[in-house]
């Protein structure tokens, strides 16, 4: 299917691994230009000349999502050197593991990181990146949430940031200032997805895994980042014109909200 994404330009928060990077490199694949922000220089560089060998055209931006100075440097470079983009994923987000199970032994700073690495991350690039889609008369704004951002679940502070996201998103999709214009907000909200480095490949080697997986996941397996990947395409396109406001569960039927 074609996807009409041709010569589109792609923004993507924490676009050098996991879901961003598998993201990253299926809009590539479908012709769109990629721009994408992280906070190590190596990652960058491993994501530019991946994506380069891929003959897909890339620029890659040093931000800490979490720093407004870098967000706002990040934003303008982008207008002024690619004029502006039409698709933004917010994908940089986390925190579900973080502090303790005991929540009164963990700090109320975690409380606030969790909701500033995923909400007001989300927040700032939305609003920085939104006057360029309304001046194109068309774009697209995902965000990468989690299937706790659909029903309770996890640690509260994981749970209240990803719902807040959703939140965001659905609360987007109404104001008709932008969606009049062709603008559509979604969510993708994964369930447990198999990232190399992260906390299931550390989990993977525990006892049991594969008990734990089959109890917790009905299709008895890990997602995969392009699993993510190739539905954030579809909703990315002009296929998706009519899709506004929605969160798309890629869980394999892990969640039980309906
Ligand atoms: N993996 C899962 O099972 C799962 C499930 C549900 C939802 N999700 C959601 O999916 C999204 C991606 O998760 P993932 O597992 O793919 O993560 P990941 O593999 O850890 O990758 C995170 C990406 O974001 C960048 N990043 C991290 N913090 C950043 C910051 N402050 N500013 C800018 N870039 C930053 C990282 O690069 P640098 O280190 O270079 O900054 C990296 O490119 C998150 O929103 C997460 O909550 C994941």
């Amino acid at each position: 299917m074609d996807l009409k994404l041709k010569g589109k330009k792609a923004f993507i928060s924490g676009g050098t691994h996991g879901i961003g990077l598998s993201i990253a490199k299926n809009l590539g694949h479908e012709g769109c230009e990629i721009i994408f922000c992280s906070r190590t220089i190596k990652r960058l560089n491993f994501t530019l000349d991946l994506l380069k060998n891929m003959n897909i055209s890339a620029y890659g931006y040093q931000c800490d999502a979490l720093i407004r100075e870098d967000v706002d440097k990040c934003i303008n470079i982008v207008k002024d050197e690619i004029g502006g983009i039409d698709i933004l994923v917010n994908n940089v987000g986390g925190g579900g593991s973080w502090g303790s199970e005991d929540i009164t032994n963990t700090d109320e700073i975690i409380w606030h990181q969790v909701y500033e690495k995923n909400v007001t991350a989300a927040i700032k690039f939305t609003n920085g990146f939104l006057p360029s889609m309304v001046e194109n008369n068309w774009g697209r704004v995902i965000t990468i949430t989690s299937t706790l951002g659909i029903e309770a679940g996890g640690r509260p502070w994981f749970n209240i940031a990803k719902t807040a996201q959703t939140a965001l998103m659905k609360n987007l999709s109404k104001n008709k200032m932008f969606v009049k214009k062709g603008i559509t907000f979604n969510c993708i909200a994964p369930g447990p997805i198999d990232i190399p480095d992260t906390g299931w490949a550390i989990k993977k080697k525990e006892p049991k895994f594969d008990e734990f997986i089959d109890t917790l996941i009905p299709m008895g397996k890990l997602g995969k980042p392009e699993d993510v990947a190739n539905i954030v395409s579809f909703i990315a396109s002009p296929l998706a014109k009519f899709i506004n406001g929605s969160s798309i569960t890629v869980d394999g039927g892990t969640s039980t909200a309906f």
